[in-house]
């Protein structure tokens, strides 16, 4: 079942960098952005078109959007919540926008101030003009194991969501560990209940790694025949409605994992290791990368 090749999506421009108290310039973003497709990322999630009010980090979008040299092969996504959002994304001309649900009530309310219906309704024409446009259309799927708020969260939960998502047009949906409480049994039925909805293809791993079990939990859906991941170059980050949670598991770490299992990704693992090292020393900490700080002691 484990699939030979993996397509890794690194989401440390924008899940990775939204939550930095200090504000991050956007040359910075930019020239992240540029190293991470030069060390071979085919799909990086840049920036959110959200309310400033509620991420400032993010409020520089459009800055971000149009300062990138894009290289052909690779998809540029971004996150929109409502159709303001995707108006404003729609002049940047991603190749992706990313509405964000959650299996939690109480974390769509925290995260985008309504309940999961009303997140649906607000989706809907977002996916409708995105298509229209000729825009992919992701589907985060926030807390499909556990919510800061809720708790455990059953995969009932996800398998609604899900079914909600391919209703109004979601073309792929992530399985998100939003707050990284999730082993690796708990992970697999979350990933069995969105395939009642979606193939393998268009599901994707997306994990954060707060409790140290995301490489686990990455090798659980693997397994499944997951072949699609979010990861953040360095570890970075942590989402701004889920305190404590820690960032995504690290992409340098996900790669070394599957490049020793004969898994392909594309991706230079040095390169790579330049490009965490590179947003570390700017955000003056050290790695959250394990195989970064390892490589980098030799
Ligand atoms: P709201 O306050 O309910 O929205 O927020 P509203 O429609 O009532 O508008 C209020 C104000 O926001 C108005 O401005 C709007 O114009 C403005 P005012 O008149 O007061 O000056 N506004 C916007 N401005 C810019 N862009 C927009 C936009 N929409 C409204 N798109 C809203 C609703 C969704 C906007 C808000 O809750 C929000 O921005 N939330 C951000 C949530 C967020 O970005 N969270 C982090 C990303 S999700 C995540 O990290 C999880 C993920 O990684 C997966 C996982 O790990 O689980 C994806
Ligand atoms: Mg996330």
């Amino acid at each position: 079942n484990i699939p030979s090749k993996v397509h890794l999506i690194d989401v440390g421009p924008r899940d990775g960098l939204q939550n930095e108290k200090q504000p991050v310039p956007a040359a910075v973003k930019i020239e992240l952005v540029h190293r991470l497709q030069a060390a071979g990322l085919k799909e990086i999630e840049v920036t959110s078109y959200v309310s400033p009010k509620w991420v400032p980090q993010m409020a520089d979008n459009h800055e971000v959007m149009s300062g990138i040299a894009r290289q052909t092969g690779v998809r540029y996504s971004v996150l929109t919540p409502n159709l303001k959002g995707f108006e404003a994304a729609l002049l940047d001309r991603p190749d992706e926008i990313v509405v964000f649900g959650a299996a939690s009530e109480a974390f769509s309310q925290k995260n985008i101030n309504c309940s999961i219906a009303e997140s649906i309704e607000r989706f809907a024409p977002v996916v409708a003009a995105a298509k229209a446009a000729g825009i992919a259309v992701r589907g985060a799927m926030s807390c499909t194991v556990g919510c800061p708020y809720e708790g455990e969260i059953p995969p009932e939960r996800v398998d609604y969501l899900a079914g909600l998502m391919k209703g109004i047009g979601v073309e792929r949906v992530d399985v998100a560990d939003t707050i990284g409480v999730g082993t690796p049994h708990k992970v697999q039925a979350a990933i069995e209940a969105t395939l009642k909805h979606f193939p393998i293809a268009q599901v994707s791993g997306h994990f954060h790694d707060t409790y140290g079990q995301a490489l686990s939990n990455t090798l659980a859906a693997l397994e499944l025949g997951v072949w699609n991941f979010q990861s953040s170059v360095a570890g970075l980050g942590g989402c701004p409605y889920a305190k404590g949670a820690t960032g995504n598991v690290a992409t340098e770490d996900v790669v070394y994992l599957l490049h020793g299992m004969g898994i392909e990704t594309g991706i230079d693992l040095d390169a790579l290791v330049d490009a965490g090292q590179f947003i570390s020393e700017h955000l003056n900490r050290p790695s959250g990368s394990r195989v970064s700080r390892a490589l980098l002691a030799k």
